[in-house]
Protein backbone atom coordinates (compact mmCIF):
# COMPACT_ATOMS: atom_id res chain seq x y z
CA UNK A 1 0.00 0.00 0.00
CA UNK A 2 1.01 3.70 -0.84
CA UNK A 3 0.39 5.53 2.55
CA UNK A 4 0.81 9.53 2.33
CA UNK A 5 1.28 11.57 5.90
CA UNK A 6 0.95 14.76 5.08
CA UNK A 7 3.15 16.68 8.35
CA UNK A 8 5.12 13.29 8.46
CA UNK A 9 8.05 15.32 9.28
CA UNK A 10 5.78 16.23 12.71
CA UNK A 11 5.71 14.20 15.88
CA UNK A 12 3.04 12.53 15.16
CA UNK A 13 3.29 11.77 11.32
CA UNK A 14 7.04 10.60 12.23
CA UNK A 15 5.55 7.67 14.33
CA UNK A 16 3.41 6.77 11.86
CA UNK A 17 5.49 6.87 8.92
CA UNK A 18 7.38 4.47 10.99
CA UNK A 19 4.59 2.04 11.38
CA UNK A 20 3.57 1.82 8.28
CA UNK A 21 7.36 1.50 6.84
CA UNK A 22 7.50 -1.70 9.25
CA UNK A 23 4.33 -3.11 7.98
CA UNK A 24 5.84 -3.33 4.65
CA UNK A 25 4.24 -0.07 2.82
CA UNK A 26 5.51 2.63 1.37
CA UNK A 27 5.09 6.12 2.60
CA UNK A 28 5.16 9.48 1.51
CA UNK A 29 5.39 12.41 3.52
CA UNK A 30 4.96 16.35 2.34
CA UNK A 31 6.04 18.41 5.20
CA UNK A 32 6.81 22.48 4.81
CA UNK A 33 9.09 21.53 8.45
CA UNK A 34 7.62 25.11 10.21
CA UNK A 35 7.50 22.82 12.99
CA UNK A 36 8.35 19.45 12.24
CA UNK A 37 11.98 18.65 11.24
CA UNK A 38 14.18 15.96 9.13
CA UNK A 39 15.68 15.20 12.24
CA UNK A 40 12.46 13.09 12.95
CA UNK A 41 12.85 11.08 9.75
CA UNK A 42 16.56 10.80 9.70
CA UNK A 43 16.91 7.53 11.82
CA UNK A 44 14.09 6.23 9.08
CA UNK A 45 16.40 7.19 5.99
CA UNK A 46 19.33 5.69 7.70
CA UNK A 47 17.55 2.10 7.80
CA UNK A 48 18.11 0.22 5.21
CA UNK A 49 15.05 -1.83 5.61
CA UNK A 50 12.85 1.54 4.90
CA UNK A 51 15.30 3.72 2.60
CA UNK A 52 13.90 2.51 -0.16
CA UNK A 53 10.41 2.74 0.54
CA UNK A 54 10.22 6.34 2.23
CA UNK A 55 9.69 9.30 -0.09
CA UNK A 56 10.06 12.76 1.49
CA UNK A 57 8.87 15.98 0.11
CA UNK A 58 9.68 19.32 1.84
CA UNK A 59 6.85 21.15 0.20
CA UNK A 60 3.61 23.17 1.87
CA UNK A 61 -0.14 21.50 1.48
CA UNK A 62 -0.77 24.34 -0.04
CA UNK A 63 1.25 23.86 -3.37
CA UNK A 64 -1.81 22.26 -5.66
CA UNK A 65 0.52 20.45 -8.06
CA UNK A 66 2.66 18.59 -5.82
CA UNK A 67 -0.64 17.61 -3.25
CA UNK A 68 -2.18 16.83 -6.91
CA UNK A 69 0.66 14.39 -7.83
CA UNK A 70 1.26 12.71 -4.58
CA UNK A 71 -2.59 12.05 -3.85
CA UNK A 72 -3.20 10.71 -7.20
CA UNK A 73 -0.06 8.14 -6.50
CA UNK A 74 -1.09 6.95 -2.78
CA UNK A 75 -3.86 4.69 -1.85
CA UNK A 76 -4.46 6.48 1.33
CA UNK A 77 -4.06 9.82 2.85
CA UNK A 78 -3.20 10.76 7.08
CA UNK A 79 -3.47 14.24 7.08
CA UNK A 80 -1.89 15.64 9.63
CA UNK A 81 -0.18 18.84 8.51
CA UNK A 82 -1.69 21.63 10.82
CA UNK A 83 -0.53 24.76 13.01
CA UNK A 84 -0.13 23.22 16.08
CA UNK A 85 0.53 24.40 19.64
CA UNK A 86 -0.97 26.73 21.68
CA UNK A 87 1.42 29.05 22.09
CA UNK A 88 2.45 28.64 18.21
CA UNK A 89 -1.68 29.51 17.37
CA UNK A 90 -0.92 32.87 19.35
CA UNK A 91 2.50 34.09 17.77
CA UNK A 92 1.03 33.11 13.69
CA UNK A 93 -2.58 33.95 14.50
CA UNK A 94 -3.52 34.08 10.12
CA UNK A 95 -0.65 31.42 8.67
CA UNK A 96 -2.59 29.03 11.25
CA UNK A 97 -5.91 29.47 10.01
CA UNK A 98 -5.20 29.66 6.92
CA UNK A 99 -2.80 25.73 7.00
CA UNK A 100 -5.95 24.46 8.78
CA UNK A 101 -9.07 25.46 7.42
CA UNK A 102 -7.86 26.44 3.66
CA UNK A 103 -5.09 23.45 3.94
CA UNK A 104 -7.37 20.76 4.76
CA UNK A 105 -10.08 22.20 2.28
CA UNK A 106 -7.35 21.28 -0.51
CA UNK A 107 -6.13 17.86 1.31
CA UNK A 108 -10.13 16.79 0.82
CA UNK A 109 -11.14 18.00 -2.51
CA UNK A 110 -8.02 16.01 -3.70
CA UNK A 111 -8.87 12.84 -2.18
CA UNK A 112 -12.89 13.02 -3.32
CA UNK A 113 -11.37 13.89 -6.92
CA UNK A 114 -8.59 10.85 -6.63
CA UNK A 115 -11.84 9.01 -4.52
CA UNK A 116 -8.98 8.33 -1.74
CA UNK A 117 -9.64 7.45 1.52
CA UNK A 118 -8.52 10.51 4.36
CA UNK A 119 -8.04 10.43 8.02
CA UNK A 120 -7.87 14.02 9.76
CA UNK A 121 -6.40 14.83 13.06
CA UNK A 122 -8.78 17.25 14.61
CA UNK A 123 -8.33 18.20 18.33
CA UNK A 124 -9.43 17.65 22.38
CA UNK A 125 -9.36 21.34 21.82
CA UNK A 126 -12.68 21.12 19.74
CA UNK A 127 -14.65 20.49 23.03
CA UNK A 128 -13.95 23.78 24.58
CA UNK A 129 -14.42 25.23 27.84
CA UNK A 130 -16.40 21.73 29.37
CA UNK A 131 -15.99 20.88 33.14
CA UNK A 132 -17.21 17.25 32.66
CA UNK A 133 -15.47 14.13 32.45
CA UNK A 134 -15.39 12.20 30.04
CA UNK A 135 -15.80 13.95 27.06
CA UNK A 136 -17.68 12.24 24.86
CA UNK A 137 -18.16 12.31 20.57
CA UNK A 138 -21.83 13.62 20.70
CA UNK A 139 -21.01 16.51 23.56
CA UNK A 140 -21.80 19.96 22.72
CA UNK A 141 -19.09 22.75 22.24
CA UNK A 142 -18.55 25.96 24.29
CA UNK A 143 -15.79 28.16 22.96
CA UNK A 144 -14.92 31.81 24.41
CA UNK A 145 -15.22 34.69 22.45
CA UNK A 146 -13.47 35.66 19.25
CA UNK A 147 -11.21 38.13 21.12
CA UNK A 148 -9.76 35.29 22.51
CA UNK A 149 -7.50 34.12 20.00
CA UNK A 150 -6.65 30.97 21.59
CA UNK A 151 -10.05 29.40 20.31
CA UNK A 152 -9.08 29.92 16.73
CA UNK A 153 -7.19 26.52 16.91
CA UNK A 154 -10.76 24.70 18.21
CA UNK A 155 -12.51 26.45 15.44
CA UNK A 156 -10.13 26.05 12.89
CA UNK A 157 -10.03 21.89 13.52
CA UNK A 158 -13.43 22.41 14.01
CA UNK A 159 -14.52 23.45 10.66
CA UNK A 160 -12.11 20.72 9.23
CA UNK A 161 -14.24 18.67 10.71
CA UNK A 162 -17.23 19.91 8.98
CA UNK A 163 -15.72 19.78 5.93
CA UNK A 164 -14.82 16.82 6.13
CA UNK A 165 -18.02 15.05 7.11
CA UNK A 166 -19.33 17.52 4.09
CA UNK A 167 -17.50 16.01 1.63
CA UNK A 168 -18.46 12.56 2.82
CA UNK A 169 -22.36 13.57 2.77
CA UNK A 170 -22.18 15.27 -0.79
CA UNK A 171 -19.55 13.26 -2.58
CA UNK A 172 -19.34 9.86 -0.45
CA UNK A 173 -15.47 10.64 0.38
CA UNK A 174 -14.23 8.10 2.84
CA UNK A 175 -13.15 10.82 5.65
CA UNK A 176 -12.43 9.28 9.11
CA UNK A 177 -12.18 11.99 11.76
CA UNK A 178 -9.95 11.83 15.00
CA UNK A 179 -9.78 13.85 18.06
CA UNK A 180 -6.63 13.29 19.27
CA UNK A 181 -6.33 14.23 23.09
CA UNK A 182 -2.79 15.61 24.38
CA UNK A 183 -0.67 13.00 22.70
CA UNK A 184 3.59 12.25 24.29
CA UNK A 185 6.39 10.34 23.74
CA UNK A 186 9.60 11.15 21.98
CA UNK A 187 10.27 13.54 19.07
CA UNK A 188 7.82 16.22 20.90
CA UNK A 189 9.48 19.46 20.71
CA UNK A 190 8.53 21.81 23.95
CA UNK A 191 8.90 24.72 21.39
CA UNK A 192 5.27 25.42 21.13
CA UNK A 193 3.62 24.86 24.66
CA UNK A 194 3.54 21.05 24.55
CA UNK A 195 3.57 20.95 28.59
CA UNK A 196 5.44 17.46 29.60
CA UNK A 197 8.63 18.06 27.04
CA UNK A 198 8.58 21.51 28.24
CA UNK A 199 9.06 20.63 32.10
CA UNK A 200 10.97 17.48 31.48
CA UNK A 201 13.41 19.77 29.45
CA UNK A 202 13.25 22.41 32.56
CA UNK A 203 13.72 19.49 34.97
CA UNK A 204 16.50 17.84 33.34
CA UNK A 205 18.30 21.63 33.87
CA UNK A 206 17.50 21.99 37.06
CA UNK A 207 15.46 25.08 36.76
CA UNK A 208 12.18 25.69 37.78
CA UNK A 209 9.34 24.09 36.72
CA UNK A 210 7.05 26.43 35.55
CA UNK A 211 3.52 25.78 35.82
CA UNK A 212 0.48 27.97 34.04
CA UNK A 213 -2.31 29.21 36.21
CA UNK A 214 -2.93 27.25 39.97
CA UNK A 215 -1.93 23.87 38.76
CA UNK A 216 -5.27 22.00 39.23
CA UNK A 217 -5.90 21.94 35.64
CA UNK A 218 -6.13 18.12 34.42
CA UNK A 219 -5.07 16.58 31.50
CA UNK A 220 -4.67 12.77 30.40
CA UNK A 221 -1.95 11.84 28.15
CA UNK A 222 -1.51 9.13 25.24
CA UNK A 223 1.87 7.80 23.94
CA UNK A 224 2.32 8.26 20.69
CA UNK A 225 2.73 4.41 19.32
CA UNK A 226 -0.34 3.97 21.04
CA UNK A 227 -2.34 6.90 19.26
CA UNK A 228 -0.45 5.60 15.72
CA UNK A 229 -2.21 2.10 16.10
CA UNK A 230 -5.55 4.09 16.95
CA UNK A 231 -5.31 5.74 13.89
CA UNK A 232 -4.18 2.74 11.47
CA UNK A 233 -6.71 0.83 12.79
CA UNK A 234 -9.28 3.27 12.13
CA UNK A 235 -7.99 3.90 8.31
CA UNK A 236 -8.45 -0.32 7.91
CA UNK A 237 -11.97 -0.30 9.05
CA UNK A 238 -14.94 0.34 6.83
CA UNK A 239 -16.83 1.15 9.62
CA UNK A 240 -15.38 3.96 11.09
CA UNK A 241 -16.19 6.12 7.64
CA UNK A 242 -17.76 9.17 7.72
CA UNK A 243 -17.28 9.17 11.82
CA UNK A 244 -15.49 10.92 14.49
CA UNK A 245 -13.79 9.05 17.53
CA UNK A 246 -11.78 10.47 20.46
CA UNK A 247 -8.39 9.07 20.74
CA UNK A 248 -6.73 9.53 24.17
CA UNK A 249 -5.45 8.38 27.64
CA UNK A 250 -7.68 7.72 30.93
CA UNK A 251 -5.26 8.66 33.46
CA UNK A 252 -6.21 12.17 34.66
CA UNK A 253 -3.59 14.39 36.27
CA UNK A 254 -3.73 17.80 37.55
CA UNK A 255 -0.66 19.43 35.67
CA UNK A 256 1.22 20.19 39.71
CA UNK A 257 1.30 16.51 40.45
CA UNK A 258 2.48 15.82 36.61
CA UNK A 259 5.41 18.58 37.40
CA UNK A 260 6.09 16.58 40.79
CA UNK A 261 6.35 13.34 39.40
CA UNK A 262 8.55 15.05 36.78
CA UNK A 263 10.93 16.43 39.53
CA UNK A 264 10.95 12.95 41.14
CA UNK A 265 11.38 10.93 38.35
CA UNK A 266 14.43 13.18 36.99
CA UNK A 267 16.11 13.59 40.27
CA UNK A 268 16.15 17.38 39.85
CA UNK A 269 16.78 19.92 42.10
CA UNK A 270 13.96 21.87 41.20
CA UNK A 271 10.98 23.61 42.26
CA UNK A 272 7.25 24.13 40.84
CA UNK A 273 7.14 27.71 39.81
CA UNK A 274 2.92 28.85 39.34
CA UNK A 275 2.87 31.52 36.43
CA UNK A 276 -0.65 33.56 36.12
CA UNK A 277 -1.99 32.89 33.20
CA UNK A 278 -1.46 36.21 31.35
CA UNK A 279 2.15 36.30 32.25
CA UNK A 280 2.76 32.86 30.13
CA UNK A 281 0.28 34.37 27.70
CA UNK A 282 -1.09 36.92 25.83
CA UNK A 283 -4.31 38.61 27.50
CA UNK A 284 -6.37 36.75 24.82
CA UNK A 285 -5.89 33.12 26.56
CA UNK A 286 -8.01 30.96 28.38
CA UNK A 287 -7.57 27.17 29.79
CA UNK A 288 -9.35 24.05 29.87
CA UNK A 289 -9.53 22.98 33.36
CA UNK A 290 -10.17 19.64 32.08
CA UNK A 291 -9.83 17.20 29.25
CA UNK A 292 -10.66 13.69 29.62
CA UNK A 293 -11.66 11.62 26.65
CA UNK A 294 -14.30 9.02 26.67
CA UNK A 295 -12.64 5.98 24.52
CA UNK A 296 -16.04 4.01 24.49
CA UNK A 297 -16.54 4.48 20.60
CA UNK A 298 -13.30 3.59 19.67
CA UNK A 299 -13.15 0.81 21.72
CA UNK A 300 -15.69 -0.46 21.09
CA UNK A 301 -15.69 -0.35 17.07
CA UNK A 302 -11.69 -1.62 16.81
CA UNK A 303 -10.84 -2.66 20.50
CA UNK A 304 -8.68 0.37 21.22
CA UNK A 305 -6.87 0.80 24.01
CA UNK A 306 -4.16 3.06 25.64
CA UNK A 307 -1.68 0.73 26.52
CA UNK A 308 0.86 2.40 28.06
CA UNK A 309 0.76 4.35 31.15
CA UNK A 310 2.11 7.45 32.74
CA UNK A 311 5.13 6.33 34.43
CA UNK A 312 6.51 4.56 31.34
CA UNK A 313 5.67 7.71 28.92
CA UNK A 314 7.25 9.97 31.47
CA UNK A 315 10.64 7.80 31.56
CA UNK A 316 10.25 7.59 27.78
CA UNK A 317 10.16 10.87 27.36
CA UNK A 318 12.86 11.84 29.84
CA UNK A 319 15.17 9.15 28.43
CA UNK A 320 14.87 11.02 25.00
CA UNK A 321 15.50 14.05 25.82
CA UNK A 322 18.53 13.15 27.92
CA UNK A 323 20.02 10.92 24.81
CA UNK A 324 19.34 14.88 22.56
N1 LIG B 1 0.26 16.30 19.74
C1 LIG B 1 -0.95 16.41 20.24
O1 LIG B 1 -1.14 16.28 21.45
C2 LIG B 1 -2.14 16.66 19.34
C3 LIG B 1 -3.39 16.82 19.95
C4 LIG B 1 -4.50 17.06 19.14
C5 LIG B 1 -4.35 17.09 17.76
N2 LIG B 1 -3.13 16.96 17.20
C6 LIG B 1 -3.04 17.03 15.73
O2 LIG B 1 -2.17 16.03 15.23
C7 LIG B 1 -1.47 16.51 14.07
C8 LIG B 1 0.02 16.31 14.25
O3 LIG B 1 0.46 17.06 15.39
P1 LIG B 1 1.91 16.89 16.04
O4 LIG B 1 1.73 16.91 17.50
O5 LIG B 1 2.65 15.79 15.40
O6 LIG B 1 2.54 18.31 15.69
P2 LIG B 1 3.76 18.69 14.73
O7 LIG B 1 3.87 20.17 14.77
O8 LIG B 1 4.97 17.92 15.13
O9 LIG B 1 3.25 18.18 13.33
C9 LIG B 1 2.62 18.99 12.36
C10 LIG B 1 3.47 18.89 11.09
O10 LIG B 1 2.82 19.60 10.05
C11 LIG B 1 3.81 20.30 9.32
N3 LIG B 1 3.15 21.39 8.61
C12 LIG B 1 2.58 22.50 9.13
N4 LIG B 1 2.09 23.27 8.15
C13 LIG B 1 2.34 22.63 6.99
C14 LIG B 1 2.06 22.93 5.62
N5 LIG B 1 1.44 24.04 5.26
N6 LIG B 1 2.45 22.03 4.68
C15 LIG B 1 3.11 20.89 5.04
N7 LIG B 1 3.40 20.57 6.31
C16 LIG B 1 3.01 21.43 7.27
C17 LIG B 1 4.80 20.75 10.39
O11 LIG B 1 6.08 21.11 9.87
C18 LIG B 1 4.85 19.52 11.28
O12 LIG B 1 5.84 18.61 10.85
C19 LIG B 1 -1.89 17.96 13.91
O13 LIG B 1 -2.91 18.04 12.94
C20 LIG B 1 -2.44 18.35 15.28
O14 LIG B 1 -3.40 19.36 15.20
C21 LIG B 1 -2.01 16.75 17.95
Amino acid sequence: MRVLITGGAGFIGSHLAEAYLEKGDEVYVIDDLSTGTMDNLAPLQADERYRSRLFVHVDTILNHDRMLELTGTCDVVFHLAAAVGVQYILDNPLKSIKINVEGTEKVLELCAKFKKRVLITSSSEVYGKHLHAPLVETDNIIYGPSSKFRWSYAASKLMDEFTALAYFRTTGLEAIITRLFNTVGPRQTGAYGMVIPRLVSQALDNAPLTVYGDGTQTRTFTYVKDVVRGLSSLMACDGAVGEVFNIGGTEEISILNLARRIIQKTGAASTVELIPYEKAYAKDFEDMQRRVPSIDKIRGLVGYEPVTDLETILQQVIDYQRRH
